[in-house]
Formats: structure tokens, sequence, C-alpha cells
């Protein structure tokens, strides 16, 4: 009996061991590797034994099977025992059946995931381990409840750091997960229905450094903005939404130098770029539980409605509708990256994408989507033409060019020391406009977080 709790005591020391090792380490090195055979055989034992073993974890208490460990230093599991608690795990059970491979994924789960945005069930159903079983106390807050930019910000982090594990794993060589994938869409779609305008304000922020990550967020919410525009059902502009999102998932095969390169691409290289949208669409049609919409859009996104563009020698295609969409959301994101527009001016980008040879994009839906974007959405700064600078704070419903404006900055450039609400698009007795934006200003020249004057 004494014996036994000593094993049950040994099984949780070296599977804290290992997942210490693994979270500062990678899972092959030596030192990991010694400490996982250990806990393998640990566990292999004792489930020839039984048909489970259970871990729990109640308050500081670490109970296996049951029974509490008595543990003469505390101190070695207390890092376990608050990683547990953070992911908010209650117990964690291995099953009779369980492989060397599954133990080694649920000790490479509980040192990856990130709590409140990858949670170890998520990570375990996505590796395909099997035979162990995780139980939550409670249910993650969903971060999409609340409104607001504070809540928005809150998304949008969360969203980018899905986003970056799509696309390791696929980098991996494994499937990207369809599951964590639409949870992603459902907390966006529920923030751009809620709280269009603060999303929106966040999809202008420039961020280099995570730049194919942002990418992949803003496209998918700039997206499904617009099908939720068109009027499109629910479950239409959800699938519209994880297309987008995924749409650049065969970059995970182009050479670094060639994705990270800041001037223009040789044609060689270019080439290679090109082979993008050919990966992707092969990537996402093997992937189970992928809408059939995701390869289609990863396939024509460089394709445009006068035949221009890649893949070469495409005749006699209709782009899908939501090829279209996402195209001019891809587009607007993409010019973010340029030198030129690396100032993130919204009005600076729509401009341009305007200003491309007709038969490039759809006009109607450009015109929709300058609407929904804004020439000045939430969030930018702009001068008026009285010189003072603001916040847009709203866009009008009808005009983009006439939002309301929170003005903060005197014409001198110096904080005002309370700020007034100004609305573009009224007029004055004679029906004359007093107020008019001139034009977007970098945030950067001033030095201010325009989304603190919200
Ligand atoms: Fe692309
Ligand atoms: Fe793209």
């Amino acid at each position: 009996m004494r014996r036994e709790s000593e094993q049950r005591e040994k099984l949780v020391r070296q599977l804290a061991a290992a997942v210490r090792g693994a979270s500062l380490y990678s899972i092959t090195h030596p030192v990991v590797m010694r400490a996982l055979e250990g806990f393998t055989g640990s566990a292999l034992a004792l489930l020839q034994r039984g048909p489970k073993v259970a871990i729990g974890c109640i308050g500081d208490d670490l109970v296996v099977d049951g029974t509490k460990l008595m543990l003469k230093t505390g101190a070695s599991l207390g890092g376990f025992v608050r990683a547990l608690r953070d992911q908010e795990i209650e117990k964690i059970t291995l099953e009779t059946g369980a492989t060397a491979a599954d133990l080694k994924g649920l000790v490479e789960a509980l040192a990856g995931a990130k709590p409140g945005l990858v949670s170890v069930s998520d990570w375990l159903r996505t590796r395909g381990v099997r035979h162990v079983a995780i139980g939550k106390v409670a249910v993650e807050d969903d971060p999409a409840e609340t409104t607001g930019i504070a809540a928005a910000l809150k998304v949008y982090r969360s969203a980018t750091t899905i986003a970056d594990t799509l696309w390791q794993m696929t980098k991996a060589g494994e499937q990207p997960d369809p599951t964590p994938a639409r949870k992603l869409i459902e907390m966006l779609t529920r923030m751009v229905t809620k709280d269009r305008t603060s999303l929106m304000a966040l999809t202008a922020l420039k961020k280099q450094d995570t730049y194919t990550f942002t990418h992949m967020v803003n496209v998918a919410v700039l997206t499904i903005a617009q099908a939720r525009s068109l009027n499109l059902s629910p479950s239409l502009t959800r699938e519209f939404g994880l297309a987008a999102l995924m749409h650049d998932i065969g970059k995970i095969n182009t050479p670094p130098e060639i994705l990270n390169k800041p001037d223009k691409l040789t044609k060689e290289e270019f080439e290679v770029m090109k082979r993008h949208v050919v990966d992707g669409a092969s990537i996402l049609r093997r992937t189970p539980d992928m809408p059939a919409l995701a390869p289609i859009v990863a396939f024509e996104h460089h394709l445009r409605l006068d035949r221009t563009g890649y893949p070469e020698n495409i005749v006699d295609r209709e782009l899908n509708l939501c090829t279209l969409v996402a195209t001019v959301a891809d587009v607007f994101d993409a010019l973010r990256s340029k030198r030129a527009y690396r100032e993130g001016l919204a009005s600076a980008r729509v401009r341009a994408i305007m200003s491309e040879p007709t038969g490039t994009f759809h006009p109607t839906l450009l015109r929709r989507f300058i609407n929904i974007v804004g020439m000045y959405p939430s969030g930018s700064l702009v001068v008026l033409n009285t010189d003072e600078i603001g916040v847009v704070t709203h866009e009008h419903p009808a005009d983009p060019f006439r939002p309301q404006v929170r003005v903060a900055f005197s014409p001198h450039g110096e904080r005002l020391p309370e700020t007034r609400l100004v609305n573009t698009w009224e007029r004055n007795d004679r029906g004359d406009y007093p107020y008019a934006v001139v034009e977007s200003v970098d945030p950067a020249m001033l030095q201010v977080d325009p989304l603190t004057l919200l």
C-alpha cells in the first residue's frame, strides 16, 4: 500500500519535472527526454494495474486516485499546481490504452498551452492525443462578452495568438485545426456585430512585428464585416471569415528570406512567392472540416476580375464572391506593410485601392468596403480645416468623409486641457459646413496613441 502511494507521488513529480523541462527547453532535450521517459514508465506501469490514473488538483493539494499526496517538500510541486490552476484544470485522467506518444502529447500540452488562449484540451485534441482527459473547473470567460475598446483589444490579441498557433501548427506539417479557427471566427463575428467601430479601429493599428498573424485576423475581420453588409446568412458569414483567415496559409512554405524581404522581390523570388496560392489550396483541401470555400479562396485570392494576377493561364473562371470580398480586404491590409503606407493611414490605403485600374476589384464591393472601413475610420487621427487635430470617434453612416471627431490638439499641436466633440456633418445656419476633415495624421508624429483618446 505504502509502495503504491510512493509510486503515485513519483508519477506526479516526474510529470511536473517533464512539464517544467519542456517549457524551458525543447522536448528533444536530453534532460526533458529523461524526465519524460521516467513519467511514461511510471504511468504505463500504473495503468497495467488499473484502468485509470486520475491526478486531481484541489486547492493547493494534489490528489492521485483519491489519495491526497503527503508532500514532504511542497515547494518543488508548487509551480506545477499553479500551472494547473492557471489553466483551470481540476483533473487529469490517464486511461488504459494511452501510449508513450499520448503521454508525450500531454507533457507538451501542459508546457505549451497558454491560459485563456490555447487550452490544454484544445491542444490535445489538435494533436490527436488520446486516452488522456482533462477536467476543467470553470469555463473560460469569453472576451467577446463585453464591448468597448479594451474588450476589442482583448479579442484582437487572443485572435492573433490563435492565428499564430494555427500557423505554427501547419508549418510543423500538421493540418490547421478548424476547431480553434472556428472559435476565433465566432469571436470576431460577435465582436464585429456588437462593436464594429472598436474592432475596425484595431485593424488600423500597425503591427509590423507580428504581421503574418495580424494580417490573417485583419483580413478575416474585414471580410466578415463586408459579408454582414451584404446580408449573408450568419453561417455563410462565418465560412467567409474562416476562408479569409486561411487565405495565405500556403505561405508557410515560402522561405522567410522571401516572405520578410523588405525590398522588391526578384523575378525568381516572385515565382516562389506565387506558389503560396496553390500550396494553400492543397493544404486546405486536405484538411477535414475545412469549408469548401477555404481552398477556393486560397487558390483565387491573387486573381483579378480582368484575369490578371496569378496563378497564370486561368481562363473562364468565375471568381467566387468570397474571393472578391476577401481580395479587397487583403489588398487594403497588405498596404500597411508597404513603405509608402507605413504610417498605416486608412485614407491613404483607400485612395491607393481606388486608384487601381478598373477591373481589379468589383466596383460595388469596393464602394461598400470604403463605406465600412471609412475614409477616416474610428481611432484615426485627423486634422480639421481649423488646423486642430483630433481622433475620429464615430463615422457618419452615409458619408465616410464626414466623421465625428474628438478635438484634442490645438493648431500648434499642444494637447488641449479639455477635449470637445465636433460633428463634421453638421451645417451652420447658412447651410455651410463649419468643420471638415482635411487629412489623416500619422499618430507617430504627435507621439500619441489615438486609442487612449477615444
Ligand atoms: Fe496571398
Ligand atoms: Fe494576404
